[in-house]
């Protein structure tokens, strides 16, 4: 298979080594990478066993791992745990309850602080109220909020009652959230008046209902006060926060679920314009995502860790609110942008809090690098320790930046590879690796992985194939919601008794791996996953639009941005005023994150016999690059 056209750039990094210092090793909570995964590898079950050990069970499990029904894989058959549980509950009575868990900023400067007791008292208010409203065990509730700390309080009270969430990125439009709502059955939706971006004010509100005309489910929204707005308020459905909470309980029992029960559902894009529910459960997910945080981020137990991601994307699930609640150290939330009012507005939050894990995307790292290193400059940051990356690939040049300006070539940079699918962090270095600019180094201990062709058969080293993992792990996708076909025909049929990932990588001489991007047709814009046929299917709900063909290409700050190849039906005309249009209807369809670059308007798409578009040849026209093998073409 052939690679992009970084691949020369990225195979000259390849060579070069950035060891840890002996400090670091020393400190390590994995003093030793490469010891590691070979003691690991010996026997993945024992290890998972023994990371499950961390955490509290009800009732320990029977077996670790049953694979009676494949792909339909179980995990601690038997046992009794509950995710928020062991985020919350657990600390109660040991020094970790008076700690923060939570450390809120917003753009405009507004602070506010919860201990792991506040916090807890909080969320068993939330619990109280769900269930006085009938929310129980199996449930979904739909969560369609900013990144503030109600948004985990809802989270952590539904897994606390065993109900599902199903938390919906607030950049989605209101068609995105009604889809996502009846695909789930949601009986409930929690929200907030509006958010802050920019400087200005989103009114969330108002997209909820416009959703909720097309959504029979919801029986009540709760409205958390965020930036005081005036909203329309329908008194019989919608309730305050404030209000639903008041007079509760602080005290709320817990559900004992099973290991396999679901925690929640998370949508992610695929190859098709409908999104897929990934379902994760409570004891498997528990377990890759405490473990990852410990270790990729070396946490100890006091630190402040700030994941820049959105709770609405599974590395906000992950780490923002379940891995650090886990580990017992504070988590960060701020909402809104970066750079506002002046670009070091995220080197301010670190210094101001002492943030010692930054954990964010190459995206962001490169708008950061455009403004210039004197930003980072006027910020005294000794207090980071360990940074990371996520979502796409990031560039060496972006990688040797953060390391040298934000981490003064002191702080290791984890480069995690992960997806909605996997929970957790997969490939990953750990803070004892030597690391390489640009490559995510080698599967997380446990996990192992390759780069194969179509027959499944591995390539040879600096040859591009598809990623797959080769065995199983805790926090794995369990199915899609309400389609198991789906599940087994994405994930498990691509290549035999693997896991089939969509990602193209290589392998350098040492083993370690180079992400490319996907194989299939989701694109990352900003490291926001979009299916190409979910916005397509946006173009084409446009009365003047026949056909769309939607491709990713390249952008050096949002990494890719989506080009679109319209044909109008014949009553149409071709204009820039129609092109406003067409990319407002996108931004009607799926929201403002599925930015288009370009609209460009054609007689004809490239197909092939059975009909389908092939985005690969518009792509390399568009680029300039060789059409390669067209002999399918029409
Ligand atoms: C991409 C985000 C290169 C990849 C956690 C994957 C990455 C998709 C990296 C999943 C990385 C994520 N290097 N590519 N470190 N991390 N990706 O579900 O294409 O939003 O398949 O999960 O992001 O995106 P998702």
């Amino acid at each position: 298979m052939a690679l992009d056209r970084e691949l020369t750039d990225v195979l000259s990094e390849s060579k070069k080594f950035y060891p840890p210092s002996a400090q670091l090793r020393k400190n390590a909570n994995v003093p030793d990478y490469e010891k590691m995964l070979k003691q690991a590898a010996k026997n993945p079950l024992k290890f998972w066993e023994e990371a499950a050990h961390d955490l509290h069970w009800f009732k320990d499990w029977d077996k670790t791992f049953e694979d009676k029904k494949k792909p339909f894989y179980k995990w601690f058959v038997n046992g009794k745990i509950n995710l928020a549980y062991n985020a919350l509950d657990r600390h109660m009575g040991t020094p970790v309850e008076k700690k923060l868990a939570i450390i809120f900023e917003d753009e405009t400067g507004v602070e506010r602080k919860f201990t792991y007791k506040q916090l807890y008292h909080e969320v068993n208010k939330l619990v109280n109220a769900l269930r006085g409203l009938g929310v129980r065990k199996g449930d979904r509730v739909a969560i369609y909020m900013p990144n503030i700390p109600e948004i985990a309080m809802a989270m952590l009270a539904c897994a606390k009652i065993g109900a599902m969430h199903s938390v919906v990125y607030a950049g989605f439009s209101a068609k995105a959230l009604a889809d996502r709502i009846n695909d789930a059955k949601a009986k409930v939706l929690f929200t907030a008046d509006g958010s802050f971006r920019r400087g200005k004010v989103i009114d969330l509100k108002s997209i909820v209902d416009e959703a909720l005309k097309e959504t029979k489910t919801i029986k009540k929204v709760i409205v958390t006060k965020n930036n005081k707005q005036k909203i329309k308020f329908n008194k019989r459905r919608d309730v305050w926060y404030k209000d639903f909470v008041k007079g509760q309980s602080t005290e709320a029992k817990c559900a004992q679920m099973d290991a396999e029960d679901p925690a929640f559902v998370l949508y992610t894009s695929g190859t098709t314009s409908k999104p897929k529910g990934v379902i994760h459960v409570h004891g498997g997910y528990a377990t890759g995502v405490l473990r990852t945080i410990k270790w990729v981020f070396d946490l100890k137990g006091d630190e402040v860790f700030w994941c820049t991601a959105d709770p609405g994307w599974i590395t906000g699930h992950s780490y923002i609110v379940y891995g650090p609640l886990l580990a017992g150290v504070t988590t960060l939330q701020y909402e809104g942008m970066p750079d506002i009012p002046k670009p070091d507005r995220i080197w301010k939050v670190v210094e101001k809090y002492k943030v010692n894990v930054l954990y964010t995307a190459p995206t962001l790292i490169r708008a950061m690098m455009k403004y210039g290193t004197a930003w980072p400059k006027k910020h005294k940051m000794p207090s980071l320790k360990i940074l990371g990356s996520v979502g796409e690939p990031i560039n060496p040049e972006a990688w040797k930046w953060y390391y040298t300006h934000v981490g003064k070539r002191r702080c290791p940079i984890m480069d995690t590879w992960w997806q909605t699918e996997t929970g957790m962090n997969m490939i990953t270095p750990l803070p004892s690796a030597s690391l390489k600019a640009g490559s995510a180094c080698k599967p997380f201990p446990g996990i192992i992985a390759d780069v194969v062709d179509k027959k499944g058969k591995s390539v040879p080293v600096g040859k591009g194939g598809y990623l797959i993992i080769k065995n199983q792990w805790p926090s794995m996708i369990r199915t899609i919601y309400n389609n198991p076909k789906r599940y087994i025909k994405t994930y498990w049929s691509q290549v035999k008794g693997a896991y089939f990932a969509g990602d193209v990588a290589f392998k350098d001489k040492d083993g370690y791996f180079w992400i490319q991007g996907r194989t299939d047709d989701v694109l990352k814009v900003a490291g926001h996953r979009i299916g190409t046929a979910e916005v397509e299917s946006s173009f084409v709900a446009h009365p003047s639009v026949v056909e769309a063909g939607v491709i990713g290409v390249p952008d050096p700050i949002k990494g890719e941005v989506i080009v679109a190849f319209i044909i109008l039906n014949q009553r149409a005309k071709p204009s820039d005023e129609l092109k406003q249009e067409l990319k407002m209807q996108v931004r009607k369809g799926i929201g403002p994150l599925a930015v288009i670059k370009d609209i460009k308007f054609v007689d004809k798409l490239p197909k092939t016999r059975s009909g389908k578009i092939m985005r690969r040849v518009l792509k390399a026209k568009e680029l300039g690059l060789p059409l390669g093998d067209t002999s399918s073409l029409v």
